[in-house]
């Protein structure tokens, strides 16, 4: 008689075993993800299944209840300890006895789906980059003087494959009495990417169960967004963003390389201050989750090159004239304490992003591996907006990149009632083109201002002020109601004695919350504000133009909407004030924060960092600081929406 058939679920991987093969054992010669930290110790749990019974034509079999082996002692101490959902096996204790069908659920394989992304349906794997291992280390012996680390690094080689692991020293120190506690069993974490040998981040007696962590972060020159991962499931446990503390040395980037100019040591006060910032973020994000910081064991940082330099207690005095060189741009394997980040394992991880170049930084490459222009068959335009936008155009055959100065407007900044997106903040804007008369919707709640329960559900937070996406879209109504002229004006006579307007010093402001009365704020838009839109929508417009010059194009396909914000922008008001060129307002997407989500592919992935690093090269820069034809874009994309450029797809 033939041995028993299985076939294995999701993959359809098939395979004849003898009788009492271990279902684990089964899934690794046929090449099945089926997860194992004990190596079939029945302690870990990793590698739980659920059989299936019944008749499966397709793969012409029957399983009887006999397909398995009856539950042995190990598996169930598992099942009375720690217990089982109903229906799901052990792989590693579980036997073939006959012809089965076995699926393998999400969550006990290692390469699951993690991050799906908003404006593609790629879907990314976790390749963990560090993984939890049980070894079984020999005792030590006098005749055979080897150390305790050099067996731990055989056994953990001959029972999980990993060669050449290396530790730092404050491991070392910890090795031998969590050996002997152990009774020299441990768990193990290893971080190893590929790049050089893996190293032993940290080792506990017995089985570790308190999980693995990971912070990806996103350091903009406004505000720091991050997330706090499960290695082993890649879910978000803790997101949390505060603003850059750099800030006081000035807004925007240029002033603060030339604040490290102007001032000795005054680069290393911006490195210590977000150095700072960052090792609160990560405790706060421990907190949040209830994990203990110390077992956060990966980082990834996405940053433009001024924030990169800074981070890393470079100078960034080059960046600031041309060439504009780096002083490096590939990726870059640091340990987290090189930064002075003591808020995470001591020898935890931290991988950078590669640069693109002097002015294109890891943020855009954390985009372009999230988005992945370089994958798309149309040409589509990627902006992601932010103090700096950063800007990609491309397909399959090509792809370029610029950044540009937009400022911190589209971030709330620089707006007389500006605010970062948080509750309370006006996100939606609608004003009625007779009467002149505004209704909005604040973060928070789902009401329109004009609805009866609108004051009772915003009451908690208050209505504080306005975040980006609520002046991009304040600013293209008041256009469309003609508030504001083609220049920008505010108050054109057709305006006039609507009563929203107000007179403010030689200019007039636009009301769109007026709450003095009973104490509160009055929420306006000034001619300031617009000007200040003008000057970001103008600085975004001209780099995506300078691209498709250099690509020799008129129109893009399509346009990824990305930032912090990028979500929240509506295609018809970021086309209305002109900030993006002319497409279908269908093939507008919103991408999120796909720097964010980059970083996040990156902290989960082994293959990520390495099909970015791969991405990064084949990037055509352009420079738009030196383009004389960025000028010129630039002052005819003041006019709202441009001077010259006709936006057809917006009269349908
Ligand atoms: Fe650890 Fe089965 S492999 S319990």
């Amino acid at each position: 008689p033939k041995d028993p058939l299985v076939v294995f679920l999701p993959s359809g991987k098939r395979g004849r075993f003898a009788p009492g093969t271990p279902v684990l054992t089964a899934a690794r010669q046929l090449g099945v993800d089926l997860d194992s930290v004990c190596g079939g110790r029945g302690i870990c749990s990793r590698c739980q299944i659920t059989p299936a019974f019944g008749d499966f034509p397709k793969h012409g079999i029957h399983v009887g209840t006999e397909a398995l082996s009856g539950w042995n002692a190990v598996e169930d101490r598992y099942k009375s300890k720690r217990g089982l959902i109903d229906g799901r096996r052990l792989g590693c204790q579980a036997q073939i006895t006959g012809d089965v069908v076995i699926d393998v659920p999400p969550e006990s394989q290692v390469h699951r789906q993690i991050v799906r992304k908003a404006a593609s349906d790629r879907v990314m794997k976790m390749d963990p980059v560090t993984r939890l291992y049980v070894v079984e280390v020999e005792e030590p012996d006098m005749h055979e003087p080897t150390g305790d680390f050099e067996r731990l690094a055989r056994a953990l080689q001959a029972q999980w494959g990993v060669a050449g692991l290396t530790a730092s020293l404050p491991v070392l120190s910890r090795l031998q009495p969590v050996l002997r506690k152990g009774g020299w069993q441990v768990s193990v974490a290893v971080h190893d990417d590929g790049h050089g040998a893996p190293v032993l981040l940290d080792l506990w007696p017995g089985l570790h169960d308190g999980g693995l962590y990971g912070v990806a972060v996103d350091l903009g020159s406004t505000t720091i967004a991050a997330h706090l991962c499960d290695l082993v499931s890649g879910a978000v446990l803790a997101s949390g963003g505060i603003m850059n503390p750099q800030i006081r040395f000035g807004e925007d980037l240029m002033s603060r390389v030339s604040y490290g100019m102007m001032n000795p040591g005054g680069d290393r006060e911006m490195t210590a201050v977000v150095r700072a910032a960052l090792n609160d973020l990560l405790a706060d994000l421990a907190g949040q989750a209830g994990i203990e910081a110390r077992l956060i064991f990966e980082m990834v940082l996405v940053c433009n090159p001024v924030m990169h330099h800074l981070a890393l207690g470079i100078d960034p005095l080059e960046l600031g004239q041309a060439p504009f060189a780096l002083a490096t741009s590939d990726a870059l394997r640091l340990s987290t304490r090189d930064l002075g980040l003591t808020n995470t394992g001591a020898s935890a991880r931290l991988y950078v992003l590669p640069c693109i170049a002097g002015h294109v930084g890891a943020d855009a490459a954390a985009v372009a591996l999230a988005e992945a222009p370089d994958r798309s068959d149309d040409l589509v335009l990627v902006v992601d907006v932010g103090t700096n936008a950063e800007i990609l155009l491309g397909n399959r055959d090509r792809v370029l990149a610029c950044s540009s100065p937009t400022g911190p407007a589209f971030e709330g900044a620089q707006i007389s009632a500006g605010q970062r997106a948080a509750p309370g903040a006006i996100e939606r804007v609608e004003i009625d083109p007779i009467t002149k008369v505004p209704r909005f919707r604040v973060i928070g709640s789902d009401l329109w201002s004009d609805d009866p329960a609108f004051a009772e559900a915003t009451a908690a937070s208050g209505i504080t002020g306005i975040c980006g996406s609520g002046i991009i879209e304040a600013v293209a109504e008041m256009r469309m109601a003609g508030l504001l002229d083609a220049s920008g004006l505010i108050g054109s006579a057709e305006a006039a004695g609507s009563g929203r307007l107000i007179p403010d010093g030689r200019t007039h402001s636009y009301v769109l919350h007026d709450a003095r009365a009973t104490g509160g704020p009055l929420i306006s838009v000034t001619q300031g504000d617009i000007r200040a839109i003008q000057l970001a929508k103008s600085a975004l417009y001209a780099g995506a133009r300078l691209l498709m010059d250099e690509m020799g194009v008129d129109q893009v396909e399509r346009v990824v909407l990305a930032g912090a914000f990028g979500a929240h922008i509506s295609p018809k008001h970021a086309m209305v004030l002109g900030m993006i060129p002319d497409c279908p307002l269908d093939k507008v997407q919103s991408a999120g924060n796909a720097a964010g989500t980059g970083a996040r592919m990156a902290l989960h992935s082994r293959a990520a960092r390495d099909e970015i690093e791969a991405t990064v090269r084949k990037i055509t820069k352009v420079e738009t600081a030196i383009a004389p034809k960025f000028q010129e874009h630039f002052v005819n994309a003041n006019a709202l929406p441009h001077a010259t450029d006709p936006f057809p797809e917006l009269r349908r």
